[in-house]
Order: C-alpha cells, then structure tokens, then sequence
C-alpha cells in the first residue's frame, strides 16, 4: 500500500490551497492520499497524463456515468461530436447582447461610491442569469441550482457519498421536471434545452437519462468555476491597478488578460482519471485501477514551464496555459465561458472609474473542491 503521503482536507491546505499545492509540487510531484489516490502536481506529468487517455481512463464511476466526462472513446466521441455543435462560435454570438444586458443591469446595481461583497452579489448571480438565458430554464428551477451548488461543495469536501448522491438525485429530479415540460411544447421551440432534447447519437433518439447528464455537467458542473472566475478576475484587477487601467484604455487585451489571470489564480482545482494498466507518473509506479488526480491548479503555476507564475504575461504563457484542459477531454464549454466572462469584465470596466480592494474585510478562499475566492470586498467608483 502507498503511504499517506499528504491530507487534501487538512486545514492548512483548506485555507489557502493553492500555496499549499505549489509546496507540494516543489516537494512530492506526486503525492498519495486515500481521499484522492494518486495527486498529480507537475505540468510535465498532467500534460503526460492528459496526452495517453488510453492509460489514463476518464471512467473514473461506473455506478454515475457522466456525459460526456465520464467516457472514453469511441463512446465519448459520439457524445463531444454532438456536444461540440452547441459551443460552435456562431452559436455563441446570439447570446452576446442578452449577456451585456445582464451584465449591465448587475453594475447598474452596484453602489454609486462604496463596498461591495462581490461572489454572492455580481460572480455568482452573474453566472446563474447568463446560464438561465443560454438554456432558457425558468427563474426557480435556477434558483434550485444556486442552493444544490453550496449542498454539492460541502458533501464533497466532507467525503459523503450518501450527501452526494442525496444532491445528485435531487438534482436529477430537478432537471427531469425541465425535460418533461419541454416535452410537452407543442412543435417546440429553438432553445438549446429543446434542441438537446431532439439530438441523436449513434443514429439513435437521445435518452432523459442522457440529457440530464449532459445538463448536470452544463450547469452544476460549471457555475460554480464560472462564478469563481468572475470573483478571480474582479480580485486580480483590484489588487494591480496598473493592468485595470491598461484593460480600461485597451479593452481589445481584454480576453488574453482573462485567460492568463486563471492561469495564476486557477477557478477550477482538479479533474480525476482511473489508470487502465501498469504505468507511471513522475518517479511514481501505479498499477491498473488506481485513481488519480489531475491538479489544473498546480500545473498551470508550474515554475519549470511559466518561470514567475505570479507575474502576469499573457502572451508569453498562453501556449502552454492548461486553464480549459487538453487533449480528447478538452473544454467544449470555453467558448461560452470566455464569451460570458469577457462581456463581465467589458461591463464592469465600462461602468465603473475604479475597483479596488476594501482592505478593512479580508476576502477569504474558497476549499477543495470549489476554487477562487468564498467572499471578495471591492470598493466601487461609479
Ligand atoms: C472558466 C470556466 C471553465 C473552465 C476553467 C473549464 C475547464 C475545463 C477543463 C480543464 C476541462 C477538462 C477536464 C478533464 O480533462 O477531465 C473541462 C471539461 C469540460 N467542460 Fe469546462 N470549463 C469551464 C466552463 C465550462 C462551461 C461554461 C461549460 C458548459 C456549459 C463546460 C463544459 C465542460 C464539459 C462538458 C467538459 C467535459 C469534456 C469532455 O470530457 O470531453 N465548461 N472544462
């Protein structure tokens, strides 16, 4: 048996876990624990890991099969070939004014002169509005996700699978009231909801039982990282006044600025993977079956590949920049998470004169397995 040779749940991890895994990284590459199996830390060995899914399998539970996640080829083919049509970039251009709006109206909200708790009040109101007008769901079911986000996070951290699967089925229950009533509309309409609903895969009708894990990856897969996003790009531009002033002049830097921002300071924390036979990670022998983790916010502050990771050069880094994966399993959702965080951060800078820390309340960071920051403080010039 490995021995232990770290405790993600420790609290001195917790309470600033992005620190704690770039010690891990300079001291154990590859660390053992039993609640995450084989930790990954260096960019070399993720980008190994992510470069062999024949190694290293992506079908980590056979009891919650995830769509498309979960798979491995050819089954997840089938599946990213149907995803990837609904992420195409003109696709996602029809959401861009209806996003401006909602952006607007959230800065339209915001103090005239004063402070501001940004995650509860901008990030994540942000995310689940712009995800509510991309799927056109109705406001409570929305309301539902915002509160079954918070459930997730907190059975995850404290390992509870009875928690999670309670979370999961409701959940579930939750999206198949939305599928149903979709169901229902006579002819339909042209909402990407209906639209899923009438996908085929493998030349066969697409079953509830597949769409709501399509859905459950869309949205509670995702807010929480889009929110934490947002809260990472507010933090970043109020701690360097120097870049907020160049985004306000330059706007056209905006995107590349955004990409390199959660690169320092990552949203998403880990993805995990399953060996399928013997190999290898760093100096570390694995036999078949042994689970790993994959740690994105490690690898993309990886000294060996981006030199300084704290210091902010987008062109630079952008080549070997990890921030939306790599490889079969890369993100089909960057295109719209770069659209709704660009039109964010556009608004934000058009609407305000200045954003800076409120230094009298300390943010605090978010635990494992939820990224970015738990509360942000800004004070705002309108
Ligand atoms: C800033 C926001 C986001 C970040 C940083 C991010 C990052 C990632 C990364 C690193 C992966 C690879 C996971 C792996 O290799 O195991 C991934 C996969 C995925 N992401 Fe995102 N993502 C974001 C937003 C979104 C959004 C908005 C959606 C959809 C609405 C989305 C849908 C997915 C899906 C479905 C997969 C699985 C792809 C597959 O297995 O083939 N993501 N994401």
């Amino acid at each position: 048996m490995p021995t232990e040779d770290w405790d993600p749940r420790d609290p001195r991890v917790l309470a600033d876990q992005v620190r704690a895994y770039d010690q891990l990284r300079a001291t154990c590459p590859v660390a053992h624990s039993e609640y995450l199996g084989w930790s990954v830390f260096r960019h070399s060995d993720v980008v190994a890991i992510l470069d062999d899914h024949e190694t290293f399998s992506s079908q980590v539970s056979d009891a919650h099969p995830a769509v498309p996640n979960g798979f491995d080829p050819p089954r997840h083919t089938s599946y990213r070939r149907l995803i990837d049509e609904f992420f195409r970039s003109d696709e996602m251009a029809r959401y861009e004014p209806e996003f401006r709006e909602i952006a607007d109206a959230l800065v339209e909200g915001l103090p005239p002169e004063g402070e501001h708790e940004f995650i509860d009040n901008f990030a994540l109101s942000y995310a689940l509005e712009t995800q509510q007008a991309w799927l056109r769901w109705p406001t409570e079911t929305v309301q539902a996700l915002r509160r079954w986000i918070a459930v997730s996070q907190s059975a995850t951290l404290a390992g509870e699978p009875d928690g999670l699967k309670a979370a999961a089925q409701e959940f579930d229950s939750t999206v198949r009231r939305v599928v149903e009533a979709r169901r229902e509309v006579p002819g339909g309409s042209d909402d990407v909801t209906t639209r899923l609903l009438r996908s085929r895969v493998d030349d066969r009708p697409i079953t509830d039982d597949e769409v709501v894990s399509i859905m459950r990856n869309w949205t509670a897969g995702e807010l929480g990282t889009m929110a934490a996003s947002i809260g990472i790009i507010v933090d970043f531009v109020a701690r360097h006044p120097e870049i907020q002033s160049t985004l306000r002049t330059s706007p056209g830097d905006i995107p590349a600025a955004i990409d390199e921002i959660l690169r320092i300071h990552p949203p998403l924390i880990s993805n995990r993977r399953v060996t399928t036979r013997a190999t290898s990670a760093g100096d570390h022998h694995m036999g078949p079956g042994e689970r790993v983790t994959i740690f994105w916010a490690s690898a993309n502050r990886d000294a060996t590949v981006f030199d300084d990771p704290d210091h902010f050069d987008p062109v630079r880094n952008a080549p070997d920049n990890l921030l939306y994966g790599r490889g079969i399993h890369d993100c089909p959702g960057a295109p719209l998470a770069r659209l709704e965080l660009r039109v964010a951060l556009e608004a934000l800078l058009a609407g305000t004169v200045s954003l800076t820390l409120d230094e009298t309340v300390p943010s605090d960071f978010a635990a494992y397995p939820a990224g970015g920051l738990r509360s942000l403080h800004i004070h705002v010039v309108r």
